[in-house]
């Protein structure tokens, strides 16, 4: 599957977006080394702490079936904002425990897009190394 078809596969995911408070609209897809797609959009709650980014729904997914970060391949992210969504602070901690630092991350909102990975979106990150003494 090629970087442009992930895409149109997060752009499917944030159909299902379920953002009543933000209105604001993610979508997320993963494509594991099988071929195996995972979507997830973004998931509020009235309690407002509660909601999931797009981006963790779809990691969740593929972890939930069994895929860990050696099977994943690239990850796509979209929204409906005026400009690209990079992920949030708290996504960025979980995507660089289940990513491999160099999986290409392909972020758009339609009309911009950029390439990224999470060793540049997080350096220095806090790991399993630091807890496990
Ligand atoms: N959101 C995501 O789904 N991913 C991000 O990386 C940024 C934020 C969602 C959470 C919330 O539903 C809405 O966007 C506004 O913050």
């Amino acid at each position: 599957m090629k970087r442009e078809e992930l895409l149109q596969e997060a752009f499917k995911a944030m159909e299902n977006a379920y953002a009543p408070y933000s209105k604001y609209h993610v979508g997320a897809a993963i494509l594991c080394k099988d071929g195996t797609v995972f979507r997830g959009a973004n998931i509020e709650n009235a309690s407002f702490g509660a909601t999931n980014c797009a981006e963790r729904s779809a990691v969740f997914a593929a972890y939930s079936e069994g895929y860990r970060k050696e099977t994943i391949e690239a990850l796509a992210i979209v929204s409906d904002g005026f400009r690209i969504a990079a992920p949030c602070g708290i996504c960025r901690q979980v995507l660089s425990e289940l990513l491999e630092g160099e999986t290409p991350i392909y972020l758009s909102n339609g009309k911009e897009e950029m390439d990224t990975c999470m060793n540049d979106l997080l350096p220095m990150q806090f790991n399993g190394d630091d807890v496990n003494r």
